[in-house]
């Protein structure tokens, strides 16, 4: 059976779902919406050209719309699930359990009233934030810490808009806390979200998710593409979400995101993810994304390297989301998603 497909944002993740879609048997793209209406009427692919509102967008009747806008919006994905329309994105509701409770509500009455299914994933949260650790839990008798170590440099990031304006590199201090920014605040939520799927998919029984936030400054300007971060303001954030139970630390995400170089005194981490189980027996994978590990490639194809990897595991999600039944599909409750593509042309 053929799943038909609809983009919804062309952005740095929605571009290479729509390589992705293209490039997957038993998928067929019939629509791409675009944000910016100055991009519509743009020719994808032969028979399908960019549209500019979601309800050209149903016109091409969807069975499932990837959803990566750069900010989600409840009400768009409830209208989409209403309508009978599969949504896979990577933008949000990676553990609808544990979402503000109205959010979810109203998503899961969509989706059982349209008969559809939602799913979110991606990266990190989605794969390595989840997945990859649930996964290696498969080797493990008894789990006793769990544990995510993010590393990034942000230099290398080509969206400066979501380095300056979302996460607030090269503000001062004070205004880089999740209290002062609805992004990180938002940011922050989808994290806990993440330690809570992994508490709640392997028992863990948390009583809370914690969240702990440091800043350090920029000893000297550091030029970040046209812009700058000025000596004095932020550029880095090491963010750690800890779920607890009876008062001992059981699943942790830390995510330690910089700036070019920094003088922050935190634990010496290699650029990447590191996925830790501490348990019987202990098991760590240590995970990168990149353009190519055999070619040589330049940094800007590296650092894209990880928008595909968003991309695609919620791309190739989409047949056992469009399989599974009305409501939410969390990456615990799908089955392991593989390449759909695999080594096809
Ligand atoms: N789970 C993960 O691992 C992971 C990793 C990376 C990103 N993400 C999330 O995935 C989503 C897409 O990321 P991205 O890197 O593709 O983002 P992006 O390039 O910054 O933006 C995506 C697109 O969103 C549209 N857009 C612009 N302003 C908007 C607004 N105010 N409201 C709604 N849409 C707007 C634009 O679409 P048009 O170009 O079509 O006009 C833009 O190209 C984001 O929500 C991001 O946080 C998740």
């Amino acid at each position: 059976m053929v799943v038909r497909v609809a983009q919804w944002a062309t952005g740095a993740v929605g571009q290479e779902a729509i390589r992705g879609v293209l490039g997957a048997p038993g998928l067929d793209l019939v629509a791409v919406k675009v944000h910016d209406p100055a991009k519509a009427g743009v020719e994808v692919t032969p028979g399908v050209t960019t549209v500019a509102t979601a309800e050209e967008l149903l016109a091409a009747r969807p069975d499932c719309v990837v959803y990566t806008p750069r900010t989600p919006s409840v009400g768009e994905v409830a209208d989409l699930l209403r309508a009978g329309i599969d949504v896979v994105t990577t933008a949000f509701c990676f553990h609808p359990a544990r979402m503000a409770a109205a959010d979810r509500d109203l998503l899961l009455a969509a989706a059982l009233d349209g008969g559809a299914t939602l799913h979110g994933s991606g990266l990190n949260p989605g794969s390595f934030g989840a997945a990859v650790p649930l996964a290696l839990s498969g080797l493990v008798r008894q789990v006793r810490r769990v544990t995510l170590t993010e590393r990034a440099d942000w230099s290398v990031y080509e969206s400066t808009q979501i380095t300056f304006d979302a996460m607030r590199f090269g503000a001062p201090p004070a205004e880089v806390t999740e209290a002062a920014s609805d992004f990180l605040a938002f940011n922050a939520d989808l994290f806990r979200q993440q330690v809570w799927l992994l508490g709640d998919s392997l028992g863990a029984d948390l009583d809370e998710v914690v969240t702990r936030h440091d800043v350090a400054t920029a000893a000297a300007d550091v030029p970040v593409f046209d812009r700058a971060i000025a000596a004095g303001t932020v550029n880095a954030q090491r963010w750690r979400w800890t779920g607890r139970a009876g008062g001992a630390d059981l699943v942790e995400i830390d995510c330690q995101w910089t700036v070019g170089p920094t003088d922050a005194d935190w634990p010496p981490t290699q650029h990447g993810w590191t996925v830790t189980i501490e348990g019987d027996p202990s098991v760590s994978a240590h995970l990168m994304t990149l353009a190519s590990l055999s070619e040589p490639r330049s940094m800007e194809d590296h650092v894209h390297a990880a928008s595909t990897a968003t991309a695609m595991q919620v791309v190739n999600a989409i047949p056992a989301v469009h399989a599974a039944p009305p409501g939410f599909a969390t990456t615990a409750d799908l089955p392991a998603v593989r390449s759909l593509q695999g080594f096809r042309a």
